[in-house]
């Protein structure tokens, strides 16, 4: 047996007696998946399926001859070279069958909402049967997805089965990153992208086909989207005798598709005047469910025993594990490493892949492909893995239960900030990620928390649009000549958080005392910043040091930590991190850092650069990610009539910069109490300086901070101190007092 695992809960099934300690009580056995998914409660599996004109469809292998309607641009050359396993696996997808009928609904619907279980082929077929069908003839077809990570990945498997490169006919484009050019037809886009280019295109009218994939989980943006795409059908479609004048009547009709693999499509439906649902059948093989009879507080550990007792256990398959976020999973990672290190060499290997947002593209392909022969994969995923991507090969599923949910955590009417909290799943997500384990053949899911657990989860998560901020998206209504207050949404925001933003915007000088846009808002909300990001980019014009704030911003905005976060090396760690502190904190010291780094890019070689960061303790995917978004807000900065190398190379940098910070982070300042700890300025918290700050055992009178994370108490990252004149400085400040 494995050294530090033999006790594992689920280890010691066969051998355990209900004598066992709680926490080395057995699985029980619940029942099957079938069960639980005929099971009114959790899915309502709708018995409708596509009836397509040829069931016979499935069996045939003989290809449609259906000649294409109009060859869309840069394809015709493509299909010479479509890759034949990848164009089989294409016609093997339960939604093949349904092609056909699929194309035709859409084509006589304005909307579609389109249910399929995950993994039946939604996401990567539709796209291309509407465009195989003629349907990106005169415009694009977009595709949204809530996460950026599923849309890279997604773009590059289309484009692999249109046989082309990335970024040819199919591309993405996602904050900070694009793949894209003339020829492409279809785009796999973040739904915040699309919101984006709004701005400038407030008809979206580049596309014909706007597919808004992954919808039952109603994120901010794409609530957002649902109520824009109603009120530009209700312009672009207008029927062709109406149409004469206006340029709106030149446009094309917009087709939107709603594609979600829950079951909540009446919803959908009913927002957009019953609109017509097509149900996809999917092939799921049945799925036996096991929970633990006592909870396991310490998941990952939990976990790991799970896995170890499958990985010995039970016969091949792969393993896929739902943890909450990056730190579990990377946590995980090693402690699987560790002991996998211990097994006897003739036992089967552990391939682990990690699966996360801020994963990089590069990484992301090896959870694809299979795993070595004598191998055993095992994929550790947040809940990127329930719907978003389709992984082959699972056959065993660890449900810790836990997620990362954003959450406006309100102190006081307008004075709230989001935060990332981990919390129970949802009853929908545990189906979900149970059913992962289906796809190929039955499975097995093992749920590290009670039945009872179970049952008292919520059905569904609360839309996004009712708990997190609404500065930024407001901002970007106001430029749309919308109100957030009087859009059509499917679900109305709070009142509160409503009155939040609009305070914040108002603070940022983004709206006038009347709610109306000013020209800087308007500005601020060009950049692809949240407002108060993008509130410091200009003032650093006014204040001359657009370049080091540029610096900073990129790192801010980089999807990783800067400083390594080492529990075993930690004064290691400090030590050598010492040379980078600048006295008046975080801010300048992350440029000193950024600089130190680009001498050593300018002399090393790639190599050389690694060992440097991996002794500083410093996470080279974020400078590396941060000279990248340099770049991008750059051009942005040009695009804007703004030189972005203000100020670059001069003397005293420390004034000018924290003036610039102060003017987007005036929400974000802190006084010191008499206790040592800080209040807020702009609301009632009391809060303390984060112990991975420069200025953690500081005393300071007043700082400045990037953000709170609400642990036991509320933590101020990302701090600087500043002069108490700075604060006196900012317009609203001066209106106070004066
Ligand atoms: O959207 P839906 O969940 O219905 O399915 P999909 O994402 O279109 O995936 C269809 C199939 O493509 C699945 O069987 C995946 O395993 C496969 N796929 C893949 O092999 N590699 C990718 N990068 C994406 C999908
Ligand atoms: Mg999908």
């Amino acid at each position: 047996a494995l050294k530090g695992i033999s006790n594992s809960p689920h280890h010691r099934r066969r051998h355990s007696s209900h004598g066992t300690p709680q926490h080395n009580r057995p699985l029980k056995r619940e029942h099957a998946w079938q069960d639980v998914s005929d099971d009114d409660m959790e899915v309502k599996r709708s018995k409708k399926h596509l009836s397509t004109p040829s069931k016979s469809g499935r069996n045939s292998d003989q290809p449609r001859k259906k000649p294409r309607l109009s060859a869309p641009a840069g394809t015709s050359h493509a299909s010479s070279s479509k890759d034949p396993s990848l164009q089989k696996q294409r016609k093997e997808l339960p939604i093949y069958t349904g092609k056909d009928a699929i194309v035709d609904i859409i084509r006589q619907n304005d909307v579609t909402v389109l249910i399929g279980e995950t993994g039946s082929g939604k996401t990567t077929q539709v796209p291309q049967y509407l465009l195989e069908a003629g349907l990106a003839g005169s415009g694009m077809i977009a595709v949204t997805q809530p996460r950026k990570v599923a849309a890279t990945s997604l773009a590059s498997r289309v484009a692999a089965e249109q046989g082309t490169s990335l970024g040819a006919v199919v591309g993405y484009s996602v904050r900070f990153d694009e793949a894209s050019s003339a020829d492409t037809r279809i785009k796999y886009v973040t739904d915040g992208m699309l919101v984006r280019e709004l701005l400038g295109d407030p008809l979206l009218s580049r596309y014909s086909v706007v597919v808004v994939d992954e919808a039952h989980e109603r994120t901010l943006r794409t609530d957002l989207l649902i109520a824009n795409l109603k009120t530009i059908q209700k312009i672009r479609n207008v029927p062709t005798d109406a149409k004469g004048k206006g340029s709106a009547a030149k446009l094309m009709p917009l087709k939107v598709v709603i594609m979600s693999a829950t079951l909540e499509a009446e919803k959908f439906s009913k927002f957009y005047n019953k609109a017509k649902i097509v149900y996809v059948k999917g092939r799921q093989h049945p799925v036996t469910i096991y929970h633990t009879s006592t909870g396991q507080p310490d998941y990952v550990d939990a976990a790991l025993r799970t896995f170890f007792q499958i990985h010995t256990d039970k016969p091949k398959g792969d393993v896929l594990i739902f943890l909450p976020g990056q730190e579990d999973i990377e946590s995980l990672d090693k402690s699987i490493q560790l002991y996998a290190n211990q097994l006897p060499k003739d036992a089967c290997g552990v391939l682990i892949c990690p699966m996360y947002a801020a994963l990089p593209p590069s990484q992301q392909a090896k959870i694809f492909s299979p795993a070595p022969s004598g191998m055993r994969k095992c994929i550790l995923a947040t809940n990127i893995a329930e719907t978003s991507i389709t992984i082959p090969g699972i056959k065993y599923v660890i449900d810790t239960g836990k997620c990362k949910e954003k959450r406006y955590v309100a102190r006081q009417a307008g004075t709230g900030f989001d935060t990332l909290l981990t919390r129970d799943i949802t009853q929908s997500s545990a189906v979900q990620r149970a059913g992962r384990a289906g796809r190929e053949g039955s499975g097995f899911c093992f749920r590290l928390y009670t039945e009872d657990a179970f049952r008292n989860m919520p059905l569904t998560a609360e839309p996004e649009i009712r708990r997190c901020t609404l500065t930024s998206s407001l901002l970007q209504l106001k430029c749309l000549g919308q109100d957030l207050e009087e859009l059509d949404f499917m679900d109305k925001p709070d009142e509160e958080t409503v009155v939040s933003a609009l305070k914040t915007l108002f603070l940022l000088g983004a709206l006038d005392n009347r709610k109306a846009l000013t020209p800087l808002g308007r500005q601020m909300a060009a950049f692809p910043l949240e407002p108060p990001l993008a509130r410091t980019l200009i003032a650093s014009t006014e204040l001359g040091c657009t370049s080091d704030v540029l610096t900073i911003l990129s790192v801010l905005s980089a999807s990783s930590h800067l400083f390594v976060d080492t529990h075993d090396a930690r004064d290691v760690a400090a030590d050598a991190r010492r040379k980078f502190r600048h006295p008046a904190g975080d801010h300048l010291t992350v440029l000193n850092v950024v600089r130190a780094y680009e001498d050593v890019t300018a002399g090393e070689s790639k190599a050389g650069r690694r060992e440097w960061c991996r002794r500083m303790f410093l996470n080279e995917r974020c400078l590396s990610e941060a000279a990248n978004i340099r770049a991008q807000l750059r051009d942005v900065c040009a695009h804007m009539g703004v030189d972005p190398r203000t100020g670059a190379g001069s003397g005293d940098r420390e004034v000018p910069v924290l003036k610039a910070l102060v003017r987007g982070l005036v929400q974000n300042t802190a006084f010191l109490q008499p206790d040592g700890s800080y209040k807020q300025v702009m609301g009632p918290s009391i809060v303390k300086i984060h112990p991975s700050s420069s200025l953690a055992d500081k005393k300071v009178p007043v700082i400045i901070y990037d953000e709170l994370i609400y642990t036991t108490q509320v933590y101020a990252r990302g701090v600087s101190a500043v002069p108490r004149s700075f604060i006196a400085e900012v317009p609203v400040f001066q209106q106070r007092t004066g």
